[in-house]
């Protein structure tokens, strides 16, 4: 796959994706939104892909959020199509089957922040710096921010980054549970591909149902989504990876899955 403002590549079953426009601290257009669009749908439907790395290129920036130059001259209709295509992306993002994991190479705000709150797991560099700074602007986040920040790390902390606009470093995004974990930028990619490769190594249905069943329970009351998990753990045993994993274990022998 060829894009202006994205590097894509991938082997062994690990997809790596890199948002590309360094001299505007990978700032998210319409165009960037709609390469990262196109290339996700294309990974969704890619059965060779087991898990993705999305991060930014250069040292200094992940994303540093929605392009605001772009955004300067936008009327009402203009911001809230913009909006709904920042949704568009990162919901397909968050649905994918297979998961992602953010490697936060610098600053992650605003829409940056929110495209890291879009992905699975967050690992951040010790320099990486989190903030959803929209009011500064006079706006609010459009790509989900309000949603998922307050779903992360919880109402009360969301309206303190959100309403004050303040930055956050790596330790301190770590300790209120926005970041899985933090690292020395040297090693963070290295660690979000041992994590790849840890969980490509796994019975893929597994993976995937087990992603969905957090996904979609966090939005139900507890009931159903017990009874929704239950469902889905009965699905496992329809899968050669369930006989294999099972089989494995009891013959202690390494599993070979097939993710089927
Ligand atoms: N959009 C467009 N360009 C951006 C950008 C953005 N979000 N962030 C940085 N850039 C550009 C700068 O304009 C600058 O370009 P020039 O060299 O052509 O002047 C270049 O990237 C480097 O940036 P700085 O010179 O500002 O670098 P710095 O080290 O002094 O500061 C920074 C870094 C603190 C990240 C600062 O660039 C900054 O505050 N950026 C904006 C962050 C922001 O407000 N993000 C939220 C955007 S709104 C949003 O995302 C809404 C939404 O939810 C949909």
């Amino acid at each position: 796959m060829e894009f202006n403002n994205l590097l894509f590549e991938a082997s062994e079953g690990i997809a790596t994706l890199t948002v590309n426009r360094p001299k505007a601290l990978n700032a998210l257009n319409e165009a960037t939104l709609k390469e990262l669009q196109c290339c996700f749908a294309g990974i969704q439907n890619d059965p060779g892909i087991k898990v993705v790395i999305l991060t930014g290129a250069g040292e200094k920036a992940f994303v540093a959020g929605a392009d605001i130059a772009a955004m300067q001259s936008f009327d009402a209709l203009a911001a809230r199509e913009f909006a709904r295509l920042g949704h568009a992306v990162f919901n397909l993002i968050e649905r994918l089957p297979q998961p992602v994991i953010a490697a936060v190479n610098g600053f992650a705000l605003g829409g940056g922040c929110e495209l890291a709150m879009a992905c699975d797991i967050r690992l951040a560099a010790e320099n990486a710096r989190f903030g959803q700074p929209e009011v500064n602007l006079g706006v609010i986040p459009g790509f989900g921010g309000t949603l998922r920040l307050a779903r992360l790390v919880g109402k009360g902390r969301a309206k303190e980054l959100i309403l004050t606009g303040e930055m956050i470093d790596a330790r301190e995004a770590h300790r209120i549970g926005l970041v899985n974990q933090v690292l020395p930028p040297g090693e963070l990619l290295e660690s979000a591909v041992k994590m790849a490769k840890k969980i490509a190594s796994k019975g893929q249905v597994a993976v995937r149902l087990g992603k969905e069943a957090i996904d979609n329970g966090l939005e139900m009351d507890q009931d159903r989504a017990a009874r929704y998990e239950a469902e889905l753990f009965g699905l496992c045993f329809a899968s050669a990876d369930q006989k294999e994993g099972m089989a494995a274990f009891l013959e202690k022998r390494a599993a070979h899955f097939r993710g089927r």
